[in-house]
């Protein structure tokens, strides 16, 4: 990583405020803003994050479930244990169907929400990136039909595009609420935002 890169980063707010608190990423702030606005977590609530690494989302989201609930973190890179016994990772491509059922075993019952600020690798090619990412969120999309109880909540990243259209078509067949938001530790300059949906309706 360049010098420049290096001394913004040192100069961002929520990057320092994640190491004041001990949050393993800044991106910790992004789920705790949005949760804070749209109540996706709740207490004893069972939470699959994919594309969890470092695990800054498992953090929040552990702390929002406490003791009864459960969290576990889906990411291509190794995700650094967690001391909590109701944390679990796995290191897997979410992208795969096989990896669906290996989710679900891991579950101690259905999950209650699926959150997912997973990226491609950026290539720098636009339309090539924004499809990559629309892709990861319709891959979430399929998981959380496999895995989430009927009422459930979703929330992913996205890379605004030409392609939200569809996307948020699909995402509103499947939750009675859907929304766009950008949280304000999300950086001014990213196309990212994230969208919500609340209310998974039962599969016909
Ligand atoms: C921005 S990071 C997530 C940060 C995380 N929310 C946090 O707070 O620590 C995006 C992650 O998505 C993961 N990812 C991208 N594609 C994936 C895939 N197909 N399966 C699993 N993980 C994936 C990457 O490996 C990367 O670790």
């Amino acid at each position: 990583m360049g010098r420049r890169w290096q001394l913004e980063r040192r100069r961002d707010y929520y990057y320092r405020q994640a190491k004041l608190e001990s949050y393993r990423s800044r991106a910790s702030y992004k789920l705790k803003q949005l949760n804070r606005r749209y109540h996706l977590l709740r207490r004893g609530d069972v939470v699959v994050d994919l594309g969890a690494a470092p695990g800054g989302w498992m953090q929040v989201a552990l702390e929002v479930v406490g003791g009864t609930g459960f969290v576990l973190g889906v990411d291509l890179q190794r995700i650094e244990d967690f001391p909590n016994k109701n944390a679990a990772t796995m290191a897997a491509d979410f992208t795969d169907p096989a990896v669906v059922e290996k989710i679900r075993e891991k579950l101690p019952r259905p999950a209650d929400v699926v959150i997912s600020d997973a990226s491609p690798s950026i290539s720098g090619v636009w339309d090539l990136d924004q499809a990559r990412s629309a892709e990861l969120v319709k891959s979430a999309l399929l998981v959380s039909e496999r895995v989430l109880v009927p009422g459930g909540n979703f929330l992913a990243k996205v890379f605004q595009g030409a392609l939200m259209g569809d996307l948020l078509k699909q995402v509103k067949e499947m939750f009675e609420f859907v929304k766009i938001s950008k949280p304000q530790a999300s950086r001014k300059g990213s196309a990212e935002v994230y969208i919500i949906g609340k209310g998974f309706r039962r599969p016909g």
